[in-house]
């Protein structure tokens, strides 16, 4: 009887709600653009700053804005950098878990790649697909809603990204789909966040209805799938910042909100849930008991 329990536990724990994912970010995208827009490249993911310096936080709420956005297209950058892209543009990048498309327009604008984004969430594609026409680069950028798991295609793309959306998905499936997808020789580039300290696991993937995982986690799935990995950067520390900046920009709005007519699309409840999580976030950050690191796996073949 006592196995019995613990295989249909064990069982229930695997077993995942497919609409919770959408669902969630459906809720989101309104929330998405009201913080991180107007666009046309809007990014929701950490961004780096510089260790050791910590910006003033008591400036304007639009200056926070910038700084967040900067923030995130300096993390962009740098994966740009370190996976050697302006010498070597994948002619056709594939951006997992693309959200409202600010890094596939960024990989399009910046390095002229052909980028297939997909996204989950199907309220994503129209605004992405708008947010792309204002970039004015259709021809370059195609937003696709689908799930990855289900992902069919073989040896279409040169390199794939997947920014802050690994965590969202089962690693081994990952793995394996992308490496059917890449030519020989691919690159599949992530930026995530890792577990380091079991017990902010419930808190983070309920905050974020996240499932993260470990780098040895990861390292296993790639390695079965194919894949080499090739560069390991732990960023932690240059993003523990971002958490309280972007803290500042969410108590900025509280205040916007409490002392005048304006109205915030954020409701008052989940910005003060907000406002407290970013506090954890920061600390976690702080401690590495949860780190964000930048991946570079490689496909043997040319
Ligand atoms: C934190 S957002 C990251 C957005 C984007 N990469 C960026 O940098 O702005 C996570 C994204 O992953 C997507 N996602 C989650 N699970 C997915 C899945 N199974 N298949 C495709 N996309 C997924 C969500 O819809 C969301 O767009």
């Amino acid at each position: 009887m006592d196995n019995f329990v613990t295989e249909v536990t064990a069982a229930a724990d695997v077993v995942r709600d497919e609409t919770l994912v959408p669902s969630y970010y459906s809720r989101k995208t309104t929330d998405i653009l009201h913080k991180y827009g107007p666009g046309p490249r809007v990014h929701f993911h950490v961004g780096l700053f510089d260790t050791g310096s910590a910006p003033n936080t008591t400036v304007s709420q639009s200056m926070l804005r910038r700084r967040l956005f900067d923030s995130q297209e300096t993390a962009l950058a740098h994966a740009a950098q370190a996976w050697n892209v302006a010498e070597n543009p994948p002619a056709q990048l594939f951006d997992i878990g693309c959200g409202l498309g600010g890094g596939s327009i960024y990989w399009a604008q910046e390095y002229g790649c052909s980028v297939t984004a997909i996204t989950v969430t199907a309220k994503h594609v129209p605004v992405m697909a708008e947010l792309v026409r204002q970039a004015g680069v259709e021809d370059l950028v195609t937003p696709v809603l689908g799930d990855i798991h289900d992902l069919r295609e073989e040896q279409t793309y040169d390199a794939a990204v997947a920014i802050e959306s690994s965590g969202y998905m089962d690693r081994e499936r990952l793995f394996s789909v992308v490496a059917k997808a890449l030519k020989p020789g691919g690159w599949f580039g992530i930026q995530e966040h890792f577990l380091c300290r079991p017990e902010w696991t419930t808190f983070i993937d309920g905050y974020y209805k996240t499932r993260l995982g470990t780098l040895p986690e990861y390292i296993a799935a790639a390695r079965s799938a194919g894949f080499t990995l090739e560069q390991d950067e732990d960023l932690t520390d240059r993003v523990a910042e971002f958490w309280v900046q972007s803290m500042a920009w969410t108590t900025a709005e509280l205040d916007r909100v409490e002392h005048s007519d304006a109205a915030s699309p954020i409701s008052a409840d989940r910005l003060l849930e907000s406002a407290l999580a970013h506090s954890k976030l920061f600390r976690v950050w702080r401690d590495h008991a949860v780190e964000t690191r930048q991946l570079l796996f490689r496909l043997e073949g040319r």
